[in-house]
This record gives C-alpha cells, structure tokens and sequence, in this order.
C-alpha cells in the first residue's frame, strides 16, 4: 500500500465540554492541530443531536483553522447557504442521503466553501465512484456515525486504499480523511493505509499533553 508522506490531524470538538468552548479551542489552538472537525448531527440520518450553523459561526472567530463540517443530516441541500456564511471551509455530506449528490457538491463549490463526501462503514466505495472528480475531501466513516469514543472499525480501512489507487490513477485531488477510532493505538494503522487527514475527537480531548497527542498521531518526525 502506498504510504501518504504528510498526514493533517483534524480536532474534533464533539467531545468536548460544550459549556467552555473557548477553552477548548484554547487547547486545540495550542496543540498543533492542522483542522477543526465539526460534526452537525440532526436526530434523523445519526441518532444523536449536536448543534448547527450559529454554533459554527460563534466559534469561527476562536480560531485560524480551517473548519471541517462534517453534516450528519438528512437534506443536507437544505443548509448549504447557511454553512458557508457560518465560516465553513469544507463541508462534508453523506452519499447515503443524498440522490443528486453531485449538484450538492455543486452548490457547495459555487457558495465558496470546499466539498467532500462521506460514507458509512456500510457503504461502499464504488457508491461514490461518480463524484469522485469533484470532490476535495473524501471522509471515511470508521465507525457508525453518531457518537464519540467508539471502537475503529479496521476493515473500513481498506477503503482508503482503493481511494488512493483511484486518485492517483485518474489524477484526482482529493484529501482521504479517516473518522471514527482514531486515537494512538490505531494511529500507524490508519497512516498506513494512506490516510492524509485523521480526525480524532474523544483521544484528544483526553490527552494529557495535546501537542504530544497530535505529534504522536500524526506521525511527525
Ligand atoms: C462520529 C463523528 C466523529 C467523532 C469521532 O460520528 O463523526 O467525528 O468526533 O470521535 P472519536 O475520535 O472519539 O471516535
Ligand atoms: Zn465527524
């Protein structure tokens, strides 16, 4: 499997304490992360509710990194406007809620903000074949989207690899991000596959020393 040589680490704030965001962009500010993932869940398409368009831009002036929406939402069409004015810099849908997937993807590029397209452990890569020219960010599900702190489902790994093979066959420039697991013990293995950005929220959150955290998950040096 061909290796990725530079990997991005992308916070994720799901599990952090919503009453002190601050503190907890202090912390992700600090810790030498490259991303901040958002993760919008709406009680339909995941069974779990987090938070929508003005949380994104309430925190959007508390830091310079780029902001990863991840919608976990039914109708992601619906909201597209609303993200992109929040300070959105990708924003991430699923295939699996979305028929006319590439006129969404459409949409998002024309509202200024970067697309990318996800899929659950369940779906395969071939569902997604189609829009592969268009996209900027390819998120990996690596776990059954809803919740933090849930185990990595390694066989979804193999996925990056046939994104990997597409990409470079075809010249494709889209970022392969791993969601889901992502913590020091499955770190090497999700770098292996040739993953480029790895999301992490729950192992962030609990690190005693975030720079180290994301150095080590990184893979630096
Ligand atoms: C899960 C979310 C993830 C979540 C990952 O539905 O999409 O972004 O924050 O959390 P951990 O790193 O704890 O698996
Ligand atoms: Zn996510």
């Amino acid at each position: 499997m061909k290796k990725t040589d530079t990997h991005l680490y992308a916070a994720s704030i799901l599990s952090a304490d919503f009453s002190c965001l601050e503190k907890a962009f202090d912390r992700i500010n600090a810790s030498g992360a490259d991303w901040v993932h958002l993760d919008v869940m709406d009680g339909r398409f995941v069974p779990n509710i987090t938070f929508g368009p003005k949380l994104v831009r309430d925190i959007r002036p508390l830091t310079r990194l780029p902001l990863d929406v991840h919608l976990m939402i039914c109708e992601p069409e619906k909201y597209i406007e609303e993200f992109a004015d929040a300070g959105a810099d990708y924003l991430t849908f699923h295939i699996e809620e979305s028929v006319h997937a590439h006129r969404i993807i459409q949409n998002i590029r024309s509202a200024g903000v970067k697309p990318g397209i996800s899929i659950v452990p369940s779906t395969p890569v071939s569902a997604i074949y189609e829009v592969l020219p268009f996209v900027d960010v390819i998120l990996i599900m690596t776990v059954n989207p809803g919740f933090g702190g849930q185990e990595l489902i390694r066989s979804c790994l193999k996925k990056v690899g046939q994104l990997k093979e597409l990409s470079a066959a075809h010249d494709f420039s889209y970022l392969v991000s791993v969601d889901g697991g992502v913590n020091r013990e499955t770190a090497e293995t999700v770098r292996d596959a040739g993953t480029d950005v790895l999301v992490s929220g729950s192992a962030f959150f609990k690190a005693e020393d975030p720079v180290e955290e994301v150095r080590f998950v990184r893979g630096d040096g």
